[in-house]
């Protein structure tokens, strides 16, 4: 299984004789499903070349923390957003020293305090760099801040000394960088997610919509799923592609949409209403195409049942999570549908920024709880997807 895919690493190379195997952990990374980036430190770059690495990873290799073409001008902050995970390989003793200590002295070590997915090392050097006290002070320190160490191997070294401080082979590497992504938070755990805008129809060939894309429901989806979560998907109107581990149920109207949920709720665990759910239908939609008469056409439109609300008032109630979608008055609204749906959670998504919420890759939002008000700031719908279920584990499990 290719553990990394759609995943982001990004690879920093400093100053060892073993940043000549680089370009193999790029690849292995790659076989695994990962898009790399890569950046070189100054040392880095005396062992390998940009140009080498560039044609490896596919991808601009990043070095300077002074990058007038990075969007705002601010590289560090924009790749630390990107990552989903940070490796070093190979890490020599400077740069290891260099992190311990929270130094933002050059792009890579900027970008790892910027950084709050996984860290990973792969320490290379000397023997005796290795084993020495403060080298090995500077691991205990980065082991306590949850940086994961890739131990290096003994064998012959560069400098003919032979010992520990030869880096991990590339494939090992790459192994350990895809363990990070299996969670068992959510195993054996059911969840029923719902997703997408429902289509009402008027006529045969017209209907009342809104602009959902699904987006951020498929990364819940995904997210779930990472974490061990049996899924279910109920998803309208899409412009995403459906994750084959869950199971897929398409609907078009909210009463479809409805029926599916309650036919398939006993049992889950969890309710995620992540859909944009029409909250009216057309009375008596017509069975053929209307046609104009040159007056004025009016549509009679009768509410919809609120089916987050009726899943929250089930004997047998999931832990429920809804999403609101608002463009005013944000948080007292939000903070309405959490009370009167009698919800769990409410996720609250400004929809008035063209650049966040409807039919765009990256959201913004608001988690809300009975005991919890928490901004996920400005992310891909994935990361805040990651973001909003690592909460909602810690606050409601
Ligand atoms: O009341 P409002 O439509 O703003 O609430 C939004 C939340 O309620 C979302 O989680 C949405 O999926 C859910 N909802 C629903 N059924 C409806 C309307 C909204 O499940 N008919």
């Amino acid at each position: 299984m290719n553990r990394l895919t759609n995943k982001h690493i990004i690879l920093g190379v400093s100053g060892s004789i073993s940043a000549y195997k680089a370009p193999d952990i790029v690849r292995r990374l790659q076989d695994l499903g990962a898009q790399v980036k890569v950046i070189l430190t100054e040392a880095g770059a005396k062992f390998i070349t940009e140009l080498c690495l560039q044609s490896i990873s596919k991808n601009k290799v990043h070095h300077n923390l002074w990058d007038e073409n990075a969007e705002l001008g601010m590289g560090h902050i924009e790749l630390a957003k990107w990552a989903d995970a940070i490796l070093i390989a190979p890490a020599s003793a400077n740069t290891i020293a260099n992190i311990a200590l929270g130094k933002a002295n050059d792009l890579l070590s900027s970008v790892i305090l910027a950084n709050d997915a996984p860290l990973l090392i792969a320490p290379a050097m000397n023997l005796k760099m290795y084993q020495s006290h403060t080298l090995q002070d500077n691991l205990s320190t980065l082991i306590s801040h949850h940086t994961i160490i890739i131990r290096p191997e003994s064998g012959k070294q560069a400098c003919g000394d032979i010992g520990i401080g030869r880096l991990a082979e590339p494939s090992s590497i790459a192994k350990q960088v895809a363990k990070q992504f299996i969670s068992t938070k959510l195993t054996g755990k059911k969840v029923l997610i719902t997703l997408g805008a429902t289509i009402e129809a008027i006529d045969p060939v017209r209907f009342i919509s809104n602009h959902s894309s699904g987006k951020m429901g498929m990364a819940l989806v995904n997210a779930c799923i990472e974490s061990g979560a049996s899924v279910t998907c109920i998803y309208g109107n899409i412009t995403t592609t459906l994750n084959a581990k869950s199971n897929n149920i398409s609907i078009v109207s909210a009463q479809q949409m409805y029926t599916k949920v309650m036919d398939n709720i006993a049992g889950q665990n969890i309710f995620i209403a992540c859909a944009a759910v029409s909250d009216f239908s057309v009375k008596n939609a017509s069975n053929q195409k209307i046609k104009k008469d040159g007056g004025d056409l009016t549509l009679e439109l009768v509410p919809n049942k609120d089916i987050l609300a009726d899943v929250c008032k089930l004997k047998e109630k999931p832990i429920c999570m809804g999403f609101a979608a608002e463009t005013q008055n944000m948080l007292k609204n939000a903070q309405k549908k959490l009370k009167n749906k009698g919800c769990d959670v409410i996720i609250l998504n400004k929809v008035s920024s063209a650049d966040s919420g409807f039919n765009v890759d990256e959201n913004e939002v608001i988690f809300l709880s009975q005991n919890l008000n928490k901004k996920i700031g400005k992310n891909s719908k994935q990361k805040v997807a990651k973001k909003i279920l690592e909460i909602f584990i810690k606050e409601c499990l």
